[in-house]
């Protein structure tokens, strides 16, 4: 049975180690973490799960480990662990590869940048490996960050804009919606029908463009008929600043990720 290891059992531990499991029925999970309400929890919802007594204990028993801490400990919480080869996914937003390696050099260390939408089994993230891994070793480990939604690969430079994309982009998005809720009541709708409807066309058309791999271009000309009423909002959209603005917050989120990256 493979062995997944958990250092930290909080909220996006729980929601990698659900979409695992749910994948792959076979996997034994080790985990430990100082909060033992969390590991309650967590006993309570998997059936191979084993509680270790030391997140050094998490990664002598696993075959990879998943780095699930908040950013502020990852220097307290690499210390107690001893020096191997182990496979070590790291979440922790900022956390760059060489800071990591510095804790313990001969462990292979992935950088993972998940985002809030794991929690549903719907992460869209991106990974960037340090060098010492083999192509097969690679492979296993898109394979497991696949069970948690869309994964892709990118060089390390690029994370912060990843960051600002798709892991600040749920609060983006969410606001979004607002809007248009607001909108539409304004527009008469009641709130919770124009929520339902709102969220359900966000979600509508991402699935389609996912499921069919659809350019927004072709969606949008689909939607639209001549002198129609898409054609009549889109004028208003497209002849604003809404591109730039849309540009500018990832440009802002993105920004903000260097300069925290940088601090430590
Ligand atoms: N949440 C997101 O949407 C999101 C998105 C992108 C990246 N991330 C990254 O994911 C990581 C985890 O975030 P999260 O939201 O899951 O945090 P979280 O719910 O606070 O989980 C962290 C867990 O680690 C425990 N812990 C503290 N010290 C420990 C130690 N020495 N050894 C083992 N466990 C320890 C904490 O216990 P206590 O609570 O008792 O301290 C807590 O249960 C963060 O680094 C964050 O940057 C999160």
């Amino acid at each position: 049975m493979d062995k997944i290891g958990f250092i930290g059992a909080g909220n996006m531990a729980f929601a990698i180690a659900k979409s695992i499991a749910e994948k792959k029925s076979n996997i034994q999970i080790n985990i430990f973490d100082i909060n033992q309400e969390r590991l309650d929890f967590f006993k309570k919802s998997f059936k191979n799960l084993v509680i270790l007594k030391s997140n050094d204990e998490v990664v002598k028993s696993s075959d990879i480990v998943f780095l699930a801490v908040k950013p502020q400990i990852v220097g307290s919480v690499l210390s107690s662990i001893e020096d191997s080869q182990k496979i070590i996914i790291s979440i922790l937003a900022g956390v760059k590869l060489k800071t990591l390696s510095s804790f313990l050099p001969s462990a292979r260390f992935v950088r993972v940048m998940p985002n809030t939408p794991c929690l549903v089994g719907e992460m869209a993230g991106a990974y960037s490996f340090s060098p010492n891994f083999s192509g097969v070793e690679i492979q296993t480990v898109v394979e497991l960050l696949e069970c948690t939604g869309t994964v892709i690969g990118v060089d390390e430079s690029l994370m912060d804009a990843v960051t600002a994309l798709s892991g600040s982009g749920p609060a983006f998005v969410a606001r979004l919606i607002e809007y248009f809720v607001d909108a539409a009541v304004k527009l008469g709708l009641d709130r919770d029908s124009a929520v339902k409807l709102a969220v359900a066309t966000f979600k509508g058309t991402a699935i389609l463009m996912q499921e069919q791999s659809m350019e927004a271009e072709d969606l949008i000309t689909m939607v639209t008929s001549p002198k129609g009423t898409t054609a009549a909002g889109r004028e208003v959209l497209e002849s604003s600043s809404c591109k730039e603005i849309i540009y500018q917050t990832l440009e802002a989120a993105r920004d903000r990720g260097v300069e925290l990256g940088n601090v430590k």
